[in-house]
């Protein structure tokens, strides 16, 4: 199967936040954050592998500021790592403020996707090309955090 660069996949989406999408504080809803954390991710693992995907597992997920109602929300995913059916996609999000053109860096996240076959079986996905420093940082994080993972599901009772 033939690799794939990190570039072929990145996904950025933007969305203002509505009153609809705010908690008691006026501030956005962390759920509302982590959907669309969900969806630029997935999206960004279909391009990978042009395959379905489903979301297994979050690795991580930090809500670093709140967003204002009103405000931007530009959403950033990137493929980091893959296994052999499984993706890890990182996911940066930023609030930015339309009038000040100022921007915060307000949530950051790790998924883990899997591809499946046409019977809903995990199925084999393209490697990484990796093309720069950012990337191979991430590569190498993302493997770090997906042995960790992996050891701690692996020594936890059932
Ligand atoms: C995704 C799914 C088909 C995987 O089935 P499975 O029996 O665990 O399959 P496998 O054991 O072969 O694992 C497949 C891959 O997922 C990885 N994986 C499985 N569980 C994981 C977990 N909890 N965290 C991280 N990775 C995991 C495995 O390491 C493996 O990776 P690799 O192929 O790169 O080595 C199954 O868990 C599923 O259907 N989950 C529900 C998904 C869903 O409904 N998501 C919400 C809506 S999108």
């Amino acid at each position: 199967m033939k690799s794939k660069k990190v570039s072929e996949s990145m996904i950025e989406m933007r969305e203002m936040v509505m009153p609809h999408h705010t908690n008691p504080q006026n501030t956005i809803f962390g759920g509302t954050v982590m959907s669309w954390v969900d969806i630029a991710a997935a999206m960004c693992a279909a391009k990978h592998c042009n395959k379905p995907v489903v979301t297994v597992h979050v690795d991580e997920l930090h809500f670093i500021s709140p967003i204002k109602i009103g405000e931007h929300v530009l959403i950033k995913a990137s493929i980091n790592y893959v296994g052999k059916s499984s993706m890890v996609i990182g996911v940066k999000v930023q609030s930015e403020n339309p009038y000040f053109n100022e921007i915060k860096t307000t949530t950051r996240a790790f998924l883990t996707f899997v591809a499946l076959d046409s019977n809903g079986n995990p199925t084999e996905v393209p490697a990484i090309e990796i093309e720069n420093e950012v990337e191979r940082r991430r590569y190498e994080n993302a493997k770090k955090r997906v042995a960790a993972a992996k050891k701690l599901r692996e020594g936890l009772e059932k």
